[in-house]
């Protein structure tokens, strides 16, 4: 029986128990003394690579933790796990399948099988259409029903099949080629449908089905509203072909939708949903900045795929990100993660790290069904620098709560406007040190005494103004925003994630948490619409049903 079906409670292993002594220990560090005493803890706590430079010094850590943390990564057996994750094993328990979205940026003439067979050269039939369709479209080839070139791609897709084509491409946008612009319709929300076809003309408009299952509610819907906006602007059924195609693993749904079979993209159960922006569900991002530049982009993450099965544990950036992930979650009770991008075309970055993680790690049970006794996949939250500085860094910098957090943040500006860019990586690197250094109640009252505040007012006001500290922070520096460094920064997330759910013996790779909530929908839509609904399981929905049928009047 393969590692990921045996049950692992790892903090069985000695390891977890060294690593519990050993926080008896760290939770009594401090950075700044760490710092003060070895003027070499940047050096030995930065890797450069992968066109980053990834700076873990201002953790919780000594060379110690990471040697401990690094046999605990050894221990729950994460080589084999990487091997088999890459080999296309059924890491994916649960739905007995494999997650090689790996294999979906790896080179010509590389071999991986699925029951045999090798998936590579499918895997490279799909990036070929994509390239005919993307030149098609870009060289004004592809006509619409009035012979007019195509100049807008709507995107009807939900999760990760909206969410990374979405944020990668605008993480790009400095690469967009002109002359198509993208559009994304994800929830079933009427006023973002309107606000999507507002500004489009049915003629010139490709729109693109993404979904993985060719069976999520919103997207169907959106679908639907789509063709019938189609139709009301002049369309016909024949013109179909020309302004609707599908990316699905369920090509009979598409057709049956009315997709032309030719018009399908096709996808595949070994790649999850918020792992799939390689895929043809990636297709708004070729769109939207090339062909090249998308290949690129898979070039970026097949670097970082080679860093980290390569690397030793204590010189692997996604590995050592995951450990330390582990070290605040379990040992420092850690109550959320934070991502702060200080990066403008970075600013919703964290809405797809926020899928790729918490629907990856929110479980509760191990491979093997057991209950979990410690916690799993961390809150993700955050937003852009220096914007957050001015709504919730307080809370980082004196609240209660133990945050980690990854700041994000590159080199070069897409867009230098005077000195702005040095103020902007300024602030970056001063808020990761804030959280660090801290202020103590000395520093406060020698501040206070020679702004002239008397000694009252100085012993009222100086407790506000202490800062804790020795918070810790990871920073990560890109050369640039580049379709290969941004490929090289998704597909860290994607290993840091992965190499978290080895630990806790986790399946990354499902999402049955979901179903119920689509489950319960039917039967409340029900009780909204019908003439004679039957009752709610319980007095609270009833009452919701009830005020909406009292004050609906659509
Ligand atoms: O949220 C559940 C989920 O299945 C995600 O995992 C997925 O990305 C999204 O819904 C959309 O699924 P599909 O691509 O099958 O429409």
């Amino acid at each position: 029986m393969p590692y990921y079906i045996q049950p692992q409670d790892v903090t069985k292993l000695s390891a977890w128990q060294a690593l519990t002594e050993h926080y008896q220990l760290m939770k009594k560090f401090d950075m700044r003394q760490a710092f003060s005493e070895n003027t070499n803890r940047f050096k030995e706590f930065s890797l450069e690579g992968c066109e980053l430079l990834f700076d873990y010094s201002k953790n919780l850590i000594t060379k110690e933790t990471i040697q401990l943390l690094v046999k605990l990564a050894n221990d729950v057996g994460l080589t084999q796990a990487r091997a088999d994750l890459f080999s296309g094993k059924f890491v994916n328990a649960s739905e007995n399948r494999a997650a090689l979205h790996t294999a979906l940026r790896r080179p010509y003439g590389d071999q991986v099988f699925i029951n045999d067979v090798d998936i590579m050269p499918e895997v490279h039939q799909v990036l070929h259409q994509m390239t005919e369709l993307v030149n098609s479209i870009h060289n004004k080839l592809w006509r619409g029903f009035t012979e007019k070139p195509i100049t807008d791609v709507v995107n009807i897709g939900i999760g990760g099949s909206f969410l990374g084509p979405m944020l990668v491409s605008e993480g790009l946008l400095p690469f967009a080629q002109k002359g198509v612009t993208c559009h994304y319709l994800a929830n079933i929300d009427g006023s973002e449908f309107r606000e999507v076809v507002a500004e489009l003309n049915a003629e010139t408009t490709l729109f693109i089905v993404s979904s993985k299952s060719f069976g999520t509610l919103e997207t169907l819907k959106n679908a639907q509203a789509a063709r019938h906006w189609f139709f009301a602007q002049g369309g016909t059924e024949k013109d179909l072909a020309r302004h609707f195609i599908a990316v699905s693993s369920n090509v009979k749904a598409a057709v049956e939708f009315g997709i032309a079979k030719e018009n399908i993209f096709p996808m595949w159960d070994w790649v999850g949903g918020r792992y799939s922006l390689w895929s043809a569900i990636g297709l708004p991002i070729a769109l939207s900045v090339g062909m090249s530049n998308f290949k690129e982009l898979l070039a970026g993450a097949y670097m970082m795929d080679q860093h980290f099965l390569t690397a030793p544990f204590e010189k692997n950036m996604p590995v050592l990100m995951a450990l330390l992930g582990v070290w605040y979650s379990n040992f420092f009770n850690a109550q959320s993660h934070a991502i702060l991008p200080y990066d403008h075309n970075l600013r919703d970055f964290v809405r797809h790290l926020q899928q790729l993680d918490m629907e990856s790690n929110g479980k509760g049970v191990r491979q093997d069904g057991s209950p979990l006794t410690i916690d799993s996949g961390p809150i993700i939250w955050g937003g852009v620098g220096c914007n957050g500085q001015h709504a919730y860094h307080q809370l980082l910098h004196q609240g209660t709560r133990f945050i980690s957090v990854d700041f994000i943040v590159p080199v070069v500006s897409a867009n230098p406007v005077n000195n702005h860019h040095q103020w902007l990586y300024a602030n970056c690197l001063s808020q990761s040190q804030a959280l660090m250094l801290g202020k103590n109640k000395q520093q406060v009252e020698q501040e206070l005494t020679a702004k002239g505040y008397s000694a009252e007012q100085i012993e009222k006001l100086a407790p506000h103004k202490v800062i804790a500290g020795n918070r810790p922070s990871n920073t990560l520096v890109l050369e640039r925003v580049s379709p290969r460094s941004l490929g090289a920064l998704v597909a860290l997330y994607e290993h840091k994630v992965f190499v978290q759910s080895v630990i806790w013996g986790i399946n990354a790779f499902d999402q049955w948490g979901v179903e119920l909530g689509k489950e319960l929908g039917l039967a409340v839509y029900k009780g909204l619409t019908d003439y004679q609904p039957t009752p709610a399981e319980d007095t609270s929905t009833q009452g919701l049903i009830n005020y909406f049928r009292n004050h609906h009047r659509g």
